[in-house]
């Protein structure tokens, strides 16, 4: 075979971020950068030789490319056997269960997930184990390593393979199985859910669905699930066709960036059910008629929901939420008497709970939910598991959460992003705001008591494993908490994420608006923090 070893020299700033290197394309497009990157991941990993690597990503902009040269990459250091979705294409929730579906030994995605994409847009690159889940830090923390070092690395001198064509191909004695990137995914969706009860609820007369995929890697999910397999009409899924610079949008599903379906669901006579998904189609967001569910609350309904679920009806195990994520999932855990994790944010700290049968369920609040079916949160998944629900309990989806509210009491949830403010601006307010924190216990704060204020520091219970300075928390006596963290997946200097809860369970107050009734908080960590004062940012970029 035509191995060529090429000499490289290390690049600064590979270190993976919170869901693997993200850069914009310009960077990525660099001589040697995916490459070298590529080669850090290979000697991250031990014993290759003869294994199975599956390849896919988002379909944006350079997808293609970097397929074909990873391909070659993989053969040139030993890999026997590539799965590639077909056009390089795979959802990275399709990607997780295929890892273990085949039994591989990890798999390479490329996504900046809901960045932007297109020749100025982000690209992104991450490396998954053989549990289909994000590779665990000390695996990161190599590769970041090995880019500092790197002198060389391995490829074959060969044409590009056809990425289009389904069945085998050789690259350079490599085995390549080019599959159809939705039919396992959707296999094991009809597995976990009860299609029949869906299927009835989307025929019934008066139901209507809108799923948005934004242009992104969901669509041709969306077609087969929903329309080819539960009946629902053409007119379900809009920005169905993938798009390589998703139509110029930005596909992260909030309230914000998926406007499109925001004025859908909040028009005159909206459909029962509104849902979008994200770039690589692990994100969601679920809303009613007039009505948004918070991802916080979303976990909370499922897991108290789960037992209507096939896949779930035997109970679950535990539910793992990120820190900033809401504390609403602890009290469905405490009434279910099961565990209830909080880790640091990102997906990769859910792995080991999740191997451990620790927790079930997993969430963020930043629009992702997830089980134990793969490794990765999962935005069609979370949409069959409402769309389940909502045909077992036969009510609107506001007032399923109405009535959780009435139960658990509501935990008001919001997050404000600061994007792209200055970096040594952003650092100097986190590191001053930290030193400030040991006074701040027992203070009196927008009426309430502080009882900690910390960084937050994880330890695994499975692995022992400790991650520190995972964001600084502020918590009150009474469950309120504020708290900021510096965002590891942006591009462009720094975003602040500023994320406040407050618990409610008077029943006349459970139905405010969100802001209003966060006011005190939110004008509390400005002050706390001087965001406006030290960004010179008189409001948030995006409000979640
Ligand atoms: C963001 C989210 C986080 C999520 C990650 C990957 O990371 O906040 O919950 O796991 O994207 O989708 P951040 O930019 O905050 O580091
Ligand atoms: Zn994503």
């Amino acid at each position: 075979m035509a191995t060529v070893t090429i000499a490289t020299s290390p690049f600064d700033d590979q270190r993976p971020g919170t869901s693997g290197l993200r850069k914009k394309v310009t960077v990525f497009q660099q001589a040697h950068y995916l490459e070298n990157f590529v080669q850090s991941i290979f000697h991250a990993l031990e014993n290759i030789q003869g294994k199975t690597l599956v390849i896919g990503g988002d379909g944006r902009f350079y997808n293609e490319q970097a397929t074909q040269i990873i391909l070659k990459m993989a053969a040139a250091n030993g890999f026997a056997h590539a799965i590639v979705g077909q056009n390089g294409l795979l959802s990275t929730p399709a990607a997780s269960c295929i890892i273990r579906k085949y039994k591989a030994f990890g798999g390479i995605i490329l996504s900046a997930s809901h960045n932007p994409a297109g020749p100025d847009g982000d690209f992104g690159i991450k490396y998954n184990v053989s549990n289909g889940g994000p590779a665990p830090e000390n695996i990161t923390d190599s590769i970041f390593t090995n880019t500092k070092t790197l002198t060389s690395y391995l490829i074959v001198d060969e044409d590009d393979i056809s990425l289009e064509t389904i069945g085998s191909q050789s690259l350079a004695g490599m085995s390549i199985d080019i599959i159809d990137p939705v039919s396992d995914y959707a296999e094991l969706m009809t597995e976990l859910f009860d299609f029949e009860a869906i299927k009835t609820l989307i025929s019934s007369n008066d139901f209507r669905m809108c799923f948005d995929a934004m242009h992104a890697i969901t669509g041709p999910y969306a077609k087969e699930i929903l329309q080819n397999r539960l009946g629902a009409p053409a007119s379900s899924v809009i920005n169905g066709e993938p798009l390589t610079d998703f139509g110029n949008g930005h596909p992260d599903p909030n309230l914000t960036y998926a406007k499109q379906l925001v004025d859908i669901m909040f028009g005159s006579n909206p459909p029962t059910i509104g849902a979008a998904s994200d770039g690589d189609g692990d994100r969601n967001m679920i809303l009613g008629a007039n009505f948004f569910v918070t991802p916080s609350d979303s976990l909370a309904i499922m897991a108290a929901n789960a037992h209507l679920i096939p896949a779930y009806k035997e109970g679950l195990s535990g539910i793992a939420r990120s820190m900033p994520t809401s504390q609403a999932p602890d009290r469905v855990a405490e009434k279910l008497g099961i565990e209830c994790h909080e880790t640091p944010t990102g997906w990769k700290f859910f792995g080991n709970l999740l191997d451990a049968n620790r927790a079930t369920l997993c969430g963020e609040e930043s629009f992702g939910t997830g089980s134990n079916h793969i490794r990765e949160k999962d935005g069609l998944w979370a949409v069959l598991f409402w769309l389940n629900i909502l045909a077992e309990r036969q009510q609107s989806v506001a007032e399923i959460v109405a009535e959780h509210w009435q139960i658990y009491g509501r935990n008001y949830y919001t997050r404000h992003d600061y994007e792209a403010i200055p970096t040594d601006i952003a650092q100097q307010l986190m590191s001053d705001l930290e030193a400030k924190q040991p006074e701040l216990i027992g203070k009196i704060i927008a009426g309430q008591t502080v009882s900690y204020a910390d960084n937050f520091s994880y330890t695994d219970p499975v692995d022992n494993s400790i991650s520190n300075h995972q964001g600084l928390r502020i918590g009150f006596d009474n469950g309120a908490r504020i708290i900021l963290r510096l965002s590891g997946t942006g591009t462009e200097g720094a975003t602040l994420r500023v994320y406040i809860e407050a618990y409610e369970d008077n029943a006349d107050k459970l139905h405010q608006e969100t802001q209003t009734a966060l006011k005190p908080l939110i004008l509390a960590a400005d002050d706390l923090a001087q965001i406006t004062l030290r960004t010179g940012r008189t409001e948030p970029t995006v409000i979640t």
